[in-house]
C-alpha cells in the first residue's frame, strides 16, 4: 500500500514536471525576445547600453549599482532576477503594475499584456537568481554613495562666435 502510494506520488510529480517543461520553453523564449526588444537590459544590466549589448547573457538583468539621479532622488535599476526569484506570478504582476520612480518606463510595463509580463517572468525565473540586490533608492537631497547618471536637463551651450572667427 505504502509502495503503491509512493508510486502514484512519483507519477504525479513526473506529470507535473512534464507539464511545466512542456509549457515553459516557448514562454521563456518569448520573454527573452521581449526584454531584448524593449530595452530592459539598457538599464538593468550594467554596461549593456555602453557596450552596444555585448554583455554575456548569464549576466543579464542582474541590476545596477549605478543610479539615476534627478528631482526624485536617486533610483537604481533593480536586480530583476532576484526580484522574480522572490515572487510568484501574482506577486510579479502586482509589482510591475505598482510602478515607482523614473526613469524606469513604468507606463511601458503597464501597457504590456498579462501574458507578455508573465513571459518575462518565466524568462527571469529560467535565468535564475544571481548577483546582488541593487542599492536602495536615495531620497532627494540625501548623500549619494554610488556612481550615478545625472538626469537633469542642462541649459543650451551655444558655440562661441569668437571661437569660430579664428
Ligand atoms: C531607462 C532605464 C530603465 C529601463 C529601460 C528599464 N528599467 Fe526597470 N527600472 C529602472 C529603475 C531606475 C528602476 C528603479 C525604480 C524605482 O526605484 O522605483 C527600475 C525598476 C524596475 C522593476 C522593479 C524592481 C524592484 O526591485 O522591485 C521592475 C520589475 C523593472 N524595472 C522591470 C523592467 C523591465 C521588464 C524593463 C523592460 C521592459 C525595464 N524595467 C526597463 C530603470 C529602467
Amino acid at each position: 500500500m505504502k509502495t503503491a502510494a509512493r508510486l502514484v506520488l512519483s507519477l504525479l510529480a513526473c506529470a507535473a514536471a512534464t507539464a511545466v517543461l512542456a509549457a515553459d520553453p516557448a514562454a521563456a523564449e518569448r520573454g527573452r525576445y521581449l526584454v531584448s526588444i524593449a530595452g530592459c537590459n539598457d538599464c538593468h544590466t550594467e554596461g549593456y547600453a555602453q557596450s552596444d549589448g555585448k554583455v554575456p547573457e548569464p549576466q543579464w538583468l542582474t541590476g545596477s549599482a549605478v543610479g539615476f539621479s534627478g528631482p526624485w532622488g536617486v533610483s537604481y535599476p533593480g536586480n530583476l532576477r532576484l526580484v522574480a526569484a522572490m515572487l510568484d506570478e501574482a506577486g510579479w504582476l502586482e509589482r510591475v503594475r505598482q510602478g515607482g520612480l523614473p526613469p524606469m518606463p513604468w507606463s511601458s510595463l503597464r501597457a504590456m499584456s498579462e501574458s507578455d509580463l508573465l513571459a518575462i517572468y518565466r524568462y527571469l525565473r529560467d535565468l535564475g537568481a544571481a548577483g546582488e540586490p541593487a542599492p536602495q533608492a536615495v531620497a532627494p537631497g540625501q548623500p549619494i554613495a554610488t556612481p550615478h547618471f545625472v538626469f537633469v536637463p542642462q541649459p543650451p551651450q551655444p558655440l562661441k562666435t569668437g571661437a569660430l572667427a579664428r
